[in-house]
């Protein structure tokens, strides 16, 4: 299984991409947390991206794609991957397109999660993940069990992305509707392009994707 997840900051990719790394056994390759990574590391990578990323913009197409280039030839991507955060400007994907057909590794599906501006915000403000195992949580949306302790570790400590402040947060849903959403034509014209109501649970997000994962629409079984 080879699939993009497309969407605007806050839609859901990261966490539909650990549901289905889980369920499929594939790898998620998610160049935010790859950027974090490499900012985190003080990395020559890290210190160009560090300000770029809490601006809300995007680092250098050449950065992410030589970066790209590097993870689509590691052993365990040959199982399948699904690829969130990336590609996010035309250039990207039509790299991508070259990478995977030298590679002969075809797309199956670009899955787009629709969801409105509006929530997005209030879904990035409130989110936070575990400092020790990276676990993800909402204020609303995904509490753990026990209040101040995390359900995977039991660790009491978490951590806020410097990029998920409201300022930043516009910023980045500005940067998507201009440099990224011209990708759903590029995909629709390759007939991959799948859309689900990101609006929806998290739960039915996942039906939705697994349905076209599966091939069988919802409904049928
Ligand atoms: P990146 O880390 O990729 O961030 P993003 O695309 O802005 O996406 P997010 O991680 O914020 O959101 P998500 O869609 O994964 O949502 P999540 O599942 O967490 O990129 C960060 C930065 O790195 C970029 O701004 C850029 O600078 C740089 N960068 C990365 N890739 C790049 C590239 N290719 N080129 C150039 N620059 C690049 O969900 C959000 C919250 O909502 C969570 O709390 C979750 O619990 C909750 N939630 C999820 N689904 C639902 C639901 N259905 N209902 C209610 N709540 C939900």
């Amino acid at each position: 299984m080879r699939l993009i997840l497309l969407g605007p900051p806050g839609a859901g990719k990261g966490t539909q991409a650990k549901r289905l790394e889980e369920r499929y056994g594939v790898v998620q390759i998610a160049t935010g947390d790859m950027l974090r990574a490499e900012v985190k590391s003080g990395s020559p990578i890290g210190r160009e991206a560090k300000a770029i990323m809490e601006r809300g913009e995007l680092v250098p197409d050449s950065i992410l794609i030589g970066m790209l280039a590097a993870r689509v030839q590691a052993p365990d991507v040959a199982r399948g991957f699904i690829l969130d955060g990336f590609p996010r400007t035309v250039p990207q994907a039509q790299a991508l397109d070259g990478m995977l057909s030298d590679q002969a590794l075809p797309l199956d599906h670009v899955i787009e999660l629709k969801v409105d501006d509006a929530a997005l915000v209030e879904r990035i403000a409130g989110r936070y993940t575990c400092a020790k195992c990276g676990e993800g949580y909402h204020d609303r949306f995904k509490v753990p069990a026990q209040a101040g302790v995390c359900d995977v570790c039991g660790s009491t400590e978490f951590v806020r992305r410097a990029d998920d402040r409201a300022e930043t947060v516009a910023a980045r849903l500005e940067t998507y509707h201009r440099q990224t959403s011209p990708l759903l034509p590029h995909y629709a014209g390759q007939g991959k392009l799948k859309q689900v109501d990101g609006m929806a649970d998290m739960d039915e997000v996942t039906r939705q994707i697994a349905a076209i994962v599966s091939g069988r629409p919802l409904g049928t079984g």
